[in-house]
């Protein structure tokens, strides 16, 4: 970015330096331009000096300001959450499968030992270190009354069913960039079928399973 600037302040730069100087040195008479009085060269000078300040110091915030926007971070989280907002998670038929024939009390099991520390199994509006889960199927994610949630969870966009929640407990922080529930996912998949089982059976009306 400096390279890009640097010769177009040398350009604007050196008639105010070549007028300003000469003028101070050499007293030249140029037939266009009056001979300067005493002191009025070198006040010639350093208003040329201030005015390349004033503009090069603007131009310099202003490419600096577009280097920002424009940088590769910016750019990487405004695709990511284009990305997000996009993206619908798909189950493999051998994970539905899976679903299929799932154990709903294994999958409670695993629920006690990996989830419970922060959410209860129960029907109730209380919440723990995490959100009550009752009803989570059908729940749009971070909307739970009470319970105070992240921004990324609140704008997630996710409606919590077998998909997404699969994809989201697979790995948390990937399908929630942000998100403050200290668990990073269950990579095997007979675990999570078995606890996505237990999980859809704590709803007043369980959801289908998907074909
Ligand atoms: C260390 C505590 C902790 C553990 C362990 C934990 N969670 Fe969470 N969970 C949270 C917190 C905190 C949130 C809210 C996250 C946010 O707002 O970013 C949350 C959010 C959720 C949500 C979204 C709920 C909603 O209302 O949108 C689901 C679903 C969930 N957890 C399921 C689980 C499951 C299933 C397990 C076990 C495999 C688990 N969690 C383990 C703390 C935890």
């Amino acid at each position: 970015m400096l390279i890009s600037i640097h010769p177009f302040i040398r350009l604007s730069a050196s008639p105010f330096f070549r007028r300003g100087i000469e003028g101070v040195e050499n007293q030249q008479i140029n037939p266009l331009n009056p001979p300067l009085k005493k002191g009025e060269a070198k006040e010639k000078a350093i208003n040329g000096w201030k005015l390349i300040k004033e503009r090069h110091l603007f131009s310099f915030c202003l490419i600096l300001t577009f280097y920002m926007a424009s940088s590769p971070a910016a750019e990487l989280q405004n695709s990511h959450q284009d990305a997000l907002a996009h993206f619908k998670p798909v189950m493999s038929a051998d994970f539905k499968g899976m679903l299929k024939t799932a154990d709903a009390a294994a999958g409670k099991e695993f629920f006690m030992r990996k989830c419970s520390s922060c959410h209860d199994e129960f029907k109730s509006k209380t919440h723990g270190k995490g959100p009550n889960l009752w009803n989570v199927f059908g729940r749009k994610a971070g909307t739970a009354e009470g319970f105070e949630y992240s921004d990324a969870m609140k704008q997630s966009g996710h409606i919590w069913n077998f998909s997404t929640l699969n994809y989201y407990l697979t790995k948390t922080e990937r399908a929630v960039p942000g998100r403050i529930m200290n668990f990073r996912g269950i990579r095997q998949d007979k675990y999570r079928a078995k606890l996505l089982i237990f999980l859809s059976s704590m709803n007043d009306t369980p959801p289908v399973l998907p074909d």
